[in-house]
């Protein structure tokens, strides 16, 4: 049943698409002759991707509501009923501190709704849809923090660890139809607009282009869970290991 997903001629949505490892999958895509559809809030982004880009097609969205993501469903599958790959990339980072009981928790968005819930809610939109094409593949973009957390970000090392294991569940769910599950793990990207970047580059930080080439280098070779740069190690990292790295990196 399963076959190899194809890297060109194909219909791509990518939630946020506009910035970032978002937009430079939709060069990558793009420059392989495939349409790609972006979504995104804010629409003097969505307007800039579009001028860089031209042929793509955009769409305003707010994943966090499920009315918006309903309606992204019912667009795309009017208006591009060819879709066949979902890029569930839209994320946001944010520092918590729990000392801090619900001030911190409280005072902005919730990354369980951007980084999870949407993901949850649009494979359940997604995959009957995308059962019916001949080649179909759902691709997440987790995180290296996903496997070893950094504990200034608790809740978004979570909701990554979450969406791996979640991915993995989708897959084996999945595996007697066309649709293929593929699980992005990047490490530190230090030209995207996640931390407020750009951030310095540093000699383990890789810059949104390279994930984007190592994206499309593993869905080509039917690697369901690439490991990117420094991820790699963490993706296949024994408890030993990742205790080591986690004392490394939380001080
Ligand atoms: N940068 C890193 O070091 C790094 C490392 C590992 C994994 N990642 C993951 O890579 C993915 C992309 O992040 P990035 O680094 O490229 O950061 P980014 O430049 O901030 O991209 C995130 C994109 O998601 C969109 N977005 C955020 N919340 C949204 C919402 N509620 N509805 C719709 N779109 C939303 C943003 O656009 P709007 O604000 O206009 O909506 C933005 O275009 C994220 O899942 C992130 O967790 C990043």
């Amino acid at each position: 049943m399963w076959t190899t997903v194809r890297i060109s001629n194909n219909t791509v949505l990518i939630t946020g698409g506009a910035t970032g490892i978002g937009f430079a999958l939709a060069e990558k895509f793009t420059s392989l002759g495939n349409k790609v559809v972006i979504c995104g809030r804010r629409e003097n982004k969505l307007s800039e991707a579009k001028a860089k880009l031209p042929g793509i097609e955009a769409i305003r969205c707010n994943i966090a509501n499920s009315g918006d993501r309903e309606m992204l469903y019912d667009r795309i599958s009017a208006e591009f009923p060819e879709t066949n790959l979902l890029v569930n990339n839209a994320g946001i980072q944010r520092r918590i501190d729990f000392t801090k009981g619900m001030e911190d928790l409280l005072n902005n968005e919730d990354e369980i709704d951007i980084n999870l819930k949407a993901q949850v809610h649009l494979s359940a939109l997604f995959v009957p849809f995308l059962m019916k094409k001949e080649s179909a593949a759902i691709i997440n973009v987790s995180s290296g923090l996903g496997f070893v957390p950094l504990s200034m970000f608790p809740v978004y090392s979570a909701t990554k660890a979450a969406l791996h294991s979640f991915s993995i569940s989708l897959r084996h769910q999945l595996r007697n139809t066309r649709v293929k599950v593929f699980e992005i793990v990047p490490p530190t990207v230090h030209d995207t607009e996640l931390k407020g970047n750009p951030i310095e580059k540093a000699d383990w930080s890789l810059s949104a282009k390279e994930v984007a080439d190592a994206t499309l280098n593993g869905i080509e070779s039917d690697s369901y869970e690439i490991g990117i740069g420094a991820s790699s190690a963490w993706l296949s990292a024994s408890k030993d290991e990742r205790d080591k790295i986690f004392s490394s990196i939380n001080h």
